[in-house]
């Protein structure tokens, strides 16, 4: 049985062969003929190999689109963050990891820091993507942009009553404030952002006044925090601005009904502006398709990709020439904190040993 399967694969490899050598002199005369050209084509195109720790849909709809468009295969590792990057550490030269795509910046520094990416050279890239959004090195390049935002219980909370992310700590917010865990990203990253503005001590009192104002000890996902909201247990979440939009665009009705009675609130906007985080994506140091994997980048910078995140995974584009969709549009426009994004990774360790010291489950 073994013996007679191998007999058959190789007959059927040689003619493969003698059918691709035909086609190269009658270019697509059949249909036959036509598909082994197209075949042909996906293997000069090649592959190109990902490594992310991104959970959206709308990227295996777009990772389908990108091998339409160019042929490139493109084989997918999903994993945490953190468990990747040892994975690429690990692996060393003989990664197969032509990129690395991730939700922080704060890592994204890190997986640099760490050597695990370099540099990139592309026009395509330094004209769709503005400097602040990507590696001074062009180690890696921010995709999408996503703000943490305060949401609130429209039944009881006033958006006049709301200001920044420091006037949570106020007695006023006493048991009310909803957030996830010191060992979210997310988290980890809106504190980083603190002290790089305003310094270790002031960065800390803030993690203080959060932790005496929770309504609970942190439990589940931004998601569950919109939830708890609604559910009466506190009156104001942070959360990030694509959960908001997954809730109100979700198939259960119970979660459409929950987004309908939260208001989106973007703090700080008279002072230092609101907490943006972004999702990127950098080629790795060891790259055996470093060609592939720029077009790769080039590609997820679009219009039509950037469009894509917007529309259907509810992110901000990083490309200026694309508009926000109609749902991020109708929260108006706002002013985000002013930082580079590597900043977040600077001082991340500093942040959580902080959020540690502070009692932040
Ligand atoms: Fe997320």
């Amino acid at each position: 049985m073994h013996s007679k399967k191998s007999i058959l694969s190789i007959f059927m490899a040689m003619a493969l062969m003698f059918l691709a050598a035909c086609g190269g002199g009658n270019n697509a005369s059949t249909g036959t003929e036509s598909k082994t050209n197209t075949e042909e084509e996906t293997k000069e195109a090649g592959v190109v190999n990902l490594y992310t720790s991104r959970h959206y849909e709308t990227d295996d709809a777009l990772f389908a689109k990108f091998t339409e468009e160019t042929g490139i295969e493109v084989n997918v590792v999903k994993g945490e963050e953190d468990e990747l990057m040892e994975r690429l550490t690990r692996e060393g030269e003989a990664t197969e990891a032509d990129l690395f795509y991730t939700a922080d910046a704060g890592r994204l520094h890190w997986a640099k820091e760490k050597q695990l990416l370099q540099s990139v050279e592309s026009e395509t890239l330094s004209k769709n993507i503005p400097e602040n959004y990507r590696d001074v090195d062009n180690e890696w390049f921010g995709i999408t942009k996503r703000a943490r935002v305060i949401v609130y219980a429209k039944d009881r909370v006033k958006p006049e009553d709301l200001s920044t992310y420091e006037a949570l700590t106020e007695p006023q917010w006493k048991d009310k404030v909803l957030i996830r865990s010191s060992d979210n990203i997310y988290n980890q990253s809106l504190l980083a952002s603190f002290i790089s503005l305003h310094g270790e001590d002031e960065a800390k009192n803030w993690a203080q006044g959060i932790v005496n104002n929770m309504a609970r000890d942190p439990e589940g996902g931004d998601r569950d925090q919109a939830k708890a909201v609604v559910a009466g247990e506190g009156d104001v979440a942070v959360m990030n601005t694509y959960y908001y939009g997954q809730l109100l665009n979700s198939e259960d009705p119970e979660e459409v009904k929950v987004a309908e009675q939260l208001g989106v609130f973007f703090p700080n906007q008279e002072t230092d502006g609101t907490h943006v985080n972004v999702s990127g994506v950098g080629v790795t140091k060891h790259a055996k398709n470093k060609e592939n994997a720029i077009k790769f980048i080039e590609f997820l910078s679009s219009e039509e990709a950037q469009g894509e995140f917007s529309e259907a995974n509810y992110e901000f584009p990083v490309n200026p020439a694309v508009e926000p969709s109609e749902l991020l549009a109708s929260w108006g426009e706002f002013k985000a904190q002013d930082i580079n994004m590597s900043e977040l990774g600077k001082y991340n360790a500093d942040a959580l040993k902080m959020m540690n010291e502070v009692g932040w489950k």
